[in-house]
């Protein structure tokens, strides 16, 4: 049989499932996520170079625990069982899982004794662990690879097989050689590391010609870069047929809409039309304070606008829309499991149940640096391209509070400068995100001779790798002061500028 290009990922309901493939496409490498109910024949026919277990939150000896129909020496291809993955390979070849004694969380070192996927790795790795189950005897045939401080089996392999297992997480940037080890175990698979953003657009061009037949396509642009970069793919793969609209809802940033329409008309030429709703929002916020509400007006009014836009136009029967893979699993439960919602995404959570349109989502499996990745490929300029993300919620979640007109202007021209200083340090491209938030909180200040009791700005600046967690970004003195001291000289309202030093968790990025 001759094998594809392509790696299975088997769900055992993890949440770093995604971030596995997410792992896989950076190295080059192009995996399809699968439920533990494929049969033997179903994957043979796939023909992967290699398959991956996840791991997952239940225990192998629950009753119910998600289980394979076969073996992993059936498969007679490289597997690696990660976590749960490994522990269930221990189970069914005969060894033993216990559980309780000694339960890992975090970040823990391990100690490398020998094996193939190790190579030439220093014998101490720093890993992330979180599992409460392990390996206590292993099957025949596999022999120990690294243990944990706590003298759990850390990592497995089989001595003639291409057979692995890893009791911790490879996937996530908390284990620094995580990559190195996958790029071993893919290696080992003989794949060609040729996945990029061009194989990544042909396989979003043939997903999206499979689910858009006939009917033109609403394209929601928010002004941000995940909407952007999905309007130009589709005005791409079904040019003529898109109606591309952004909606001033009053809560974007200063220029914002001017820049997006050079880019669409001048560069692209694609038509794009603008619609003034700002009005119809700020009425629709008027009052409110609580974020939940906030963001649930703005993506109820988002659906109403493009349904009365929508019926001015004929034949529209798909709404685009920029969601990413984060977005997907912060709103939703995870494979119908206990749902931990932490804030509901506009662009997914928010949607009314019944929709006039079918949802077109061609970034749905991608990370934010990916999605990026795709767009500069697809020849949006790159700073274009790596600005920093913007909710869809917009700065309607950066004025705390009720949002006012004269609140937002005041952000806005905040905002403004803050992006100035920081793209003239250098500083911009090195976070992943930069704003500023409204505080409506007085504080006694002097300018000049005279007393002032004006408004609060809050600076957010962090490091992150996809929004998921996040660490304050360390601006230098001099910056900060160069923020503050123009923010607080130039806006007028402001006599105040403080800087957010919380990361992600506990707390969040966004401040609502
Ligand atoms: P939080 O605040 O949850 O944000 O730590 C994580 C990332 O998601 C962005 N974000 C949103 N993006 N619609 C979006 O499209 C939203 O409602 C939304 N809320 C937060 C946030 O800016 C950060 O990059």
């Amino acid at each position: 049989m001759s094998r594809t290009d392509i790696c299975l990922i088997i769900d055992f309901g993890s949440q770093y499932t995604q971030l596995i493939a997410r792992k896989l496409r950076e190295l080059g490498v192009r995996s399809e996520v699968v439920t533990p109910q494929i049969s033997l024949s179903e994957i043979q026919e796939r023909a992967p170079r290699g398959v991956i277990l996840s791991g997952g939150p239940a225990s192998v000896d629950d009753v119910g625990a998600p289980s394979l129909k076969f073996s992993v020496m059936d498969l007679q291809i490289p597997v690696l069982g990660i976590c749960y993955g490994m522990q269930w390979i221990v189970k069914a070849e005969g060894g033993k899982v216990g559980s309780g004694k000694s339960r890992e969380y975090g970040v823990e070192p391990i100690t490398l004794k020998r094996g193939r996927l190790f190579g030439d790795l220093p014998e101490q790795l720093s890993v992330l662990m979180s599992h409460g189950d392990h390996a206590e005897k292993l099957p025949a045939g596999f022999k120990v690879c690294a243990t944990s401080r706590s003298g759990v089996i850390a990592a497995m392999e089989h001595e003639s097989h291409s057979i692995y297992g890893l009791q911790f997480h490879p996937e996530v940037h908390h284990t620094p050689q995580g990559l190195d080890l996958l790029r071993k175990f893919l290696l080992g698979c003989r794949f060609k590391f040729d996945w990029q953003s061009k194989s990544i657009f042909e396989e979003i061009e043939s997903k999206l010609k499979a689910q858009v037949k006939n009917g033109r396509i609403l394209c929601a642009l928010s002004g941000g870069v995940d909407s952007t970069v999905v309007a130009v793919i589709l005005n791409k793969i079904f040019p003529g047929k898109v109606d591309c609209f952004c909606v001033d809802t009053g809560v974007l940033r200063k220029d914002e809409l001017k820049q997006l329409k050079d880019l669409f008309q001048q560069k692209f030429k694609f038509p794009i039309a603008l619609v003034d709703a700002s009005e119809k929002f700020l009425t629709a916020l008027k009052g409110v304070t609580d974020p939940e509400v906030k963001r649930k007006t703005i993506g109820r009014l988002f659906i109403e606008v493009f349904e009365d836009e929508a019926k001015k136009l004929k034949d529209i029967k798909y709404l685009a829309q920029g969601t990413l893979y984060p977005d997907v699993i912060e709103s939703v439960s995870f494979h119908g499991g206990p749902s931990v919602m932490i804030k509901s995404h506009h662009n997914v959570g928010g949607l009314p149940d019944k929709l006039p349109f079918e949802l077109v989502e061609p970034l749905r499996d991608l990370f934010k640096d990916e999605a990026r990745r795709l767009g500069e490929f697809l020849g949006i300029p790159h700073d274009f391209v790596w600005r920093h993300p913007f909710p869809g919620p917009g700065l309607a979640i950066r004025v705390m509070g009720e949002v006012t007109r004269e609140r937002l202007d005041i952000l806005r021209e905040a905002d403004w400068r803050l992006q100035e200083i920081l793209r003239e340090t250098n500083w911009y491209e090195k976070l992943w995100q930069s704003f500023c938030v409204y505080l409506p909180i007085k504080s006694v200040g002097v300018m000049g001779d005279q007393r002032t009791y004006e408004d609060l700005i809050a600076v957010r600046c962090v490091h992150s790798e996809d929004g998921m967690t996040a660490h304050i970004a360390p601006l230098p003195t001099p910056v900060l002061e160069a923020i503050s001291s123009r923010i607080i000289n130039e806006v007028r309202g402001i006599n105040r500028v403080v800087f957010d030093i919380s990361s992600k968790p506990p707390s969040t990025i966004e401040w609502e």
